[in-house]
C-alpha cells in the first residue's frame, strides 16, 4: 500500500472518553461508551471503524458532529482545537465540512419532498449560490453520484427510488455543500448486496478524486480492507488494533480482529473457517473497569488481561496493537 502518511491531517480525536448515565438513578451511575480512543482522518483518505453492535463508533461519530458532547479527550480540526475553530468560523461551517450519512437513507429523507428539494435545501441553507444557479448545480450533483437520467431524478419523490438510489441522493446532499470529511455511518449495510459495491465504489471515487476524507462506520471488515486506507478495530469502546487496513488484515495481531477476519467466507473455500472464541459475556464497561475488554471472550487471556490493557505496541510501520499476549 502507497504510504499516505504526509496526507494532511484533517480531523483527529486524541484519547477520547465518552460516559453515559445508565438509567436515571444517580450520576456516578454510568457508562463507558469510548475509552482512550484516539485516531486521524487525512486528507483523502479512509479510516474505517470496524467493530460489532455497541462498540463506540457511532458514538465517535456523533461526537465529531456534535451531537454528542464528549466527556473527555481532544477533537482538532484543520490543526486547531474544535472548540476555538468554532468560536471563528462558526458551529454551521463546521457543520458544512463535515457531513454524515446514514445507515437508513429512507429514513433520512423527507417523503414529502421531491430529490429536487433534499439537494437544493443545502446549496440555500449554506448559501452555495444564487438562486439561478441552484438548478444546474442539483443536476451537476446528480449527475456526479450516477443518479440518470438528471431531471427526471430530481422529481421522483424518495419512495419512487430503490434503497441503493436514495443512499446515493443521500450522497449528493452531503456533496451539496463540498465537505472536507463525509462520516459515513454503516452506508451499505441496509442496502442489497447487489448495489453494495456501486456505492462503496461511488465514495472511492469521491475520496481520490475530490479529496474528501471518510469514516467508514462497519460491522465488516472486508468492506473496510476494500474501501479504506487504514482501518482501527473497535471492541467494547476500545480500539485494540489499527493502521494501514492492508497490514491489519493481512497479519492481525490482536485475537478480536483475528476472530473477525476468520468469519470472513473466501472464495474458493468452502464454508466458513471461523475462529473459536470464548462464549463469554460482552461486558458492560465503566469507568472503574479495569483489564482488557476482550478478556473474558479471548482464548489467549491470562491473569495480567483482568488487570490492564497495555499501551499500544507497534508491530509495523502505523500499525498498532494493544494486547499482552504479542
Ligand atoms: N444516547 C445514549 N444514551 C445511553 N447510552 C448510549 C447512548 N448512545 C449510545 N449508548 C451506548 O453506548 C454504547 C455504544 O453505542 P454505539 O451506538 O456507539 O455503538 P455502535 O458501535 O455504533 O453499535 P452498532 O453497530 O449497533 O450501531 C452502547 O452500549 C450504547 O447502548
Ligand atoms: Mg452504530
Amino acid at each position: 500500500m502507497q504510504n499516505t502518511n504526509n496526507h494532511e491531517v484533517i480531523l483527529s480525536v486524541k484519547n477520547m472518553v465518552k460516559d453515559f448515565p445508565l438509567g436515571q438513578s444517580s450520576s456516578n451511575n454510568l457508562m463507558r461508551a469510548m475509552n482512550d480512543v484516539s485516531f486521524e482522518l487525512r486528507k483523502g483518505e479512509a479510516l474505517a471503524i470496524v467493530g460489532e453492535s455497541g462498540s463506540g463508533k457511532s458514538t465517535g461519530a456523533r461526537i465529531l458532529t456534535r451531537i454528542y458532547d464528549k466527556t473527555a479527550g481532544d477533537i482538532y480540526f484543520k490543526g486547531e482545537p474544535l472548540d476555538s475553530y468554532i468560536k471563528k468560523n462558526g458551529s454551521l461551517e463546521y457543520a458544512r465540512q463535515v457531513q454524515m450519512i446514514f445507515q437508513d437513507p429512507f429514513g433520512s429523507l423527507n417523503p414529502v419532498h421531491s430529490i429536487y428539494h433534499h439537494i437544493a435545501r443545502p446549496l440555500t441553507i449554506h448559501k452555495r449560490a444564487g438562486k439561478e444557479a441552484i438548478p444546474t448545480l442539483v443536476y451537476e450533483l446528480l449527475e456526479m453520484v450516477g443518479l440518470f437520467p438528471v431531471k427526471e431524478t430530481a422529481e421522483k419523490y424518495p419512495h419512487e427510488l430503490s434503497g441503493g438510489q436514495r443512499q446515493r441522493v443521500a450522497i449528493a446532499r452531503a456533496l451539496a455543500v463540498s465537505p472536507e470529511v463525509i462520516l459515513a455511518d454503516e452506508p451499505i449495510s441496509m442496502l442489497d448486496v447487489s448495489v453494495r459495491l456501486g456505492i462503496l465504489n461511488l465514495m472511492a471515487d469521491l475520496k481520490d478524486k475530490h479529496g474528501i476524507s471518510f469514516m467508514y462506520i462497519t460491522h465488516d471488515i472486508a468492506t473496510a480492507r476494500y474501501f479504506a486506507e487504514k482501518t482501527a478495530v473497535m471492541y467494547v469502546g476500545h480500539m485494540v488494533e489499527w493502521g494501514p487496513s492492508d497490514s491489519v488484515t493481512q497479519t492481525p495481531q490482536h485475537p478480536y480482529t483475528q476472530l473477525l477476519l476468520s468469519a470472513v467466507p473466501e472464495a474458493g473455500k468452502s464454508g466458513r473457517r471461523e475462529l473459536g472464541a470464548k462464549k463469554g459475556e460482552i461486558p458492560l464497561w465503566r469507568p472503574s473497569s479495569k483489564g482488557c475488554p476482550f478478556a473474558s471472550r479471548c482464548y489467549k487471556a491470562s491473569e495480567k488481561c483482568a488487570e490492564s490493557i497495555p499501551a499500544p505496541t507497534m508491530i509495523s510501520e502505523g500499525h498498532y496493537v494493544r494486547c499482552n499476549h504479542l
